[in-house]
């Protein structure tokens, strides 16, 4: 078997398998891990739950072939398939696990640890790759055409809306001046753009003064937003009874959508929700791996 060597943390655990064990069938459970990553939450499921079947999707090839290759410890008992959460139909569960619904469901939304340190794809400030930030190679949109092709207005509506960044009208206005002599055309150009527009006091302490506009640029490149509300619309109705939709976010954008949808899905008579407050990561939890710090997980359950 190949070895594997994740680069990414799973955040939430304990509370995630707890969350889980809400569910009402124990016997044979079914799972869909709408964000599979490079597969940690979903080998956690299998291990907990040693009955359960699952579907593992991501829209990212690579991410799945990763997570495949990991969860190869657990034969016959996990079923890929690539695409798009917001897009998952009952036909695709009814072909792979034999059941149109499931009985648990999670998104663990944004990008992996493996996309910011070894996906060559633009996500970091870090690394000098070209401007790409696409999650699946089919998208049409990358972060270069962003940066170089929309008009300002557009730009300065994706940097205060997708980063809530305060220094939207100068860093839009040093883009166009840049781009009219040459293209920006990697992340260190983007990177550099910033830090020479932000006064070095106002930077951040915990991370790079860039990393509101790489998120904006990663957002509308890839609608995530969008699929966030059609996402949790479309997968809640793929839950049979007393099955429980986990949701984790990362910023306050993602978390408002979260928390909006499950509010309009509880008003019927179909849904509950677990957690009146997000659930955020321990102490415990931070220490081993600060990278959660932002996690915030809202659980939604089928009546
Ligand atoms: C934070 S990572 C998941 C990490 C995973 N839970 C683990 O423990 O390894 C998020 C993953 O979701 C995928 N993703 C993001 N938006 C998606 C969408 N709308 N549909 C399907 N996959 C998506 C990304 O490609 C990425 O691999």
């Amino acid at each position: 078997m190949e070895s594997f060597k994740p680069t990414h943390i799973p955040v939430l655990p304990k509370e995630i398998l707890e969350y889980f064990h809400e569910i009402e069938n124990k016997e044979t459970p079914t799972f869909l891990d709408g964000t599979a990553g490079e597969g940690g939450h979903s080998e956690l499921i299998l291990k907990e739950f040693p009955t359960a079947k699952l579907v593992l999707n991501d829209r990212d090839s690579i991410m799945l072939s990763r997570a495949s290759t990991r969860l190869s410890i657990f034969p016959g008992r996990f079923f890929p398939l690539e695409g798009n959460f917001s897009e998952v139909e009952a036909s695709d569960l009814e072909e792979r696990i034999g059941s149109s619904k499931v009985d648990g469901i999670l998104l663990d939304l944004g990008i992996s640890t493996y996309h910011l340190t070894s996906s060559e794809r633009g996500f970091s400030f870090k690394n000098e790759e070209y401007l790409d930030m696409r999650l699946d190679e089919g998208g049409k949109l990358t972060a270069y055409e962003v940066l170089n092709k929309y008009k300002a207005e557009k730009l300065s509506q994706i940097f205060r809306e997708y980063g809530e960044e305060n220094w939207t009208k100068k860093i839009v206005e040093k883009i166009l001046l840049v781009r009219k002599k040459n293209p920006i055309r990697t992340t260190l150009d983007l990177a550099k753009l910033v830090e020479s527009v932000i006064p070095r006091k106002f930077w951040p302490d915990k991370t790079h003064p860039s990393f509101r506009v790489f998120q904006a640029v990663r957002i509308e490149v890839n609608n995530e937003l969008g699929h966030i509300r059609e996402g949790i619309e479309n997968l809640s109705n793929l839950l049979n009874k007393g099955g429980i939709l986990c949701v984790i976010s990362f910023h306050s954008l993602e978390d408002r959508i979260v928390k909006q949808v499950f509010r309009e899905k509880s008003k019927g008579e179909m849904f509950s929700i677990l957690t009146r407050k997000p659930i955020t990561p321990s102490e415990e939890e931070l220490k081993v791996n600060p990278s959660s710090r932002s996690a915030k997980l809202r659980v939604l359950k089928a009546l």
